[in-house]
């Protein structure tokens, strides 16, 4: 299992404890950038920002595309904290360890947690570029973070994933995309699997029969201990490229970044929408 479960709390309450000091606007509301969506952090008004590497016990990201920072800031003028870059299953982390950031926002009173991510289309129907807010997940990681002792101050050992994404803030998140003038945007159902390799077409015609709409490596653990927290979550998936298992094309990460960077200025009007329209509770 790794890391005990005591050293586990230690680590990430001291973690907690170092930032407590800069947040300083309280923020509610969290935001995690995924592969090619660091733009958004553009448009945060940042009040503080720190590496990673810098923050107690955070672990370190190893992909490029990801640069591991936190900031803390405005959007639309209420505070938030934005986590750009996070850490995969796949990379040969623990979901632990994975979860680790959530767990400190968390302590630090984060009740909302926008997640966002890229992710190859199932759904026939969807084409990249399309902005997929997830209403549901498939965990097909094999794994679970709250496997082991249950931390009872942190949530319950059997927690409730039965509306894991906030029905209010997907109908908000609609809402917004209405008004921003976005016309691809969708809802469906997110499966995680562990990567790295991506799927062959058996597995991408499995997955579908499934139920999933989209598949990704990532979000899935965060949302977990984000519920097990008590937070409210609100997924918001880039659609990279489209999986068809009758004609499959070669996929390759130039090409995700490439799509996610291009959706990037839509995901961000989206999620500034969000949380201004929305506020503190999204
Ligand atoms: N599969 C898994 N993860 C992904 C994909 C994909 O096709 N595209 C972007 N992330």
């Amino acid at each position: 299992m790794g890391l005990d479960t005591g050293s586990h709390v230690r680590q990430v309450k001291q973690s907690a404890e170092a930032l407590s000091n800069y947040f300083v606007s309280r923020p509610k509301i969290a935001i995690q950038l995924g592969t090619g969506l660091g733009g958004i952090a553009e448009a945060i008004d940042t009040e503080f920002s720190i590496a990673y590497q810098d923050i107690p016990f955070f672990p370190q990201s190893t992909v490029e595309s990801h640069q591991g920072r936190l900031i803390v800031g405005r959007i639309g003028g209420q505070p938030v904290v934005a986590l750009s870059g996070r850490f995969h299953y796949y990379e040969g982390y623990s979901t632990r360890q994975v979860t680790f950031a959530v767990r400190v926002l968390q302590l630090l009173g984060i009740k909302t947690l926008i997640i966002t991510n890229a992710a190859g289309g199932l759904n026939p129907h969807f084409q990249p570029g399309t902005i997929m807010v997830i209403r549901d997940h498939l965990n097909f990681l094999g794994e679970n973070p709250l496997r082991g002792p249950n931390i009872d101050e942190w949530g319950p050992r059997f927690p409730d994933l039965s509306a894991a994404y906030h029905p209010l803030l997907i109908k908000g998140a609609l809402d917004s995309a209405r008004r921003c003038g976005l016309k691809q945007v969708v809802t469906g159902i997110y499966v995680c699997v562990p990567g790295p390799s991506l799927e062959t077409p058996a597995e991408t015609r499995w997955l579908r029969q499934c139920g999933a709409d989209a598949v990704g490596m990532s979000s899935v653990p965060e949302v977990i201990v984000a519920r097990h927290g008590n937070m409210q979550v609100l997924g918001l998936s880039v659609i990279a490229n489209v999986n068809d298992p009758d004609n499959f094309q070669p996929i390759s990460l130039e090409d995700v970044i490439a799509t996610a960077a291009r959706t990037g200025p839509e995901l961000q009007k989206l999620v500034i929408d969000i949380i201004s329209n929305n506020g503190p509770g999204c």
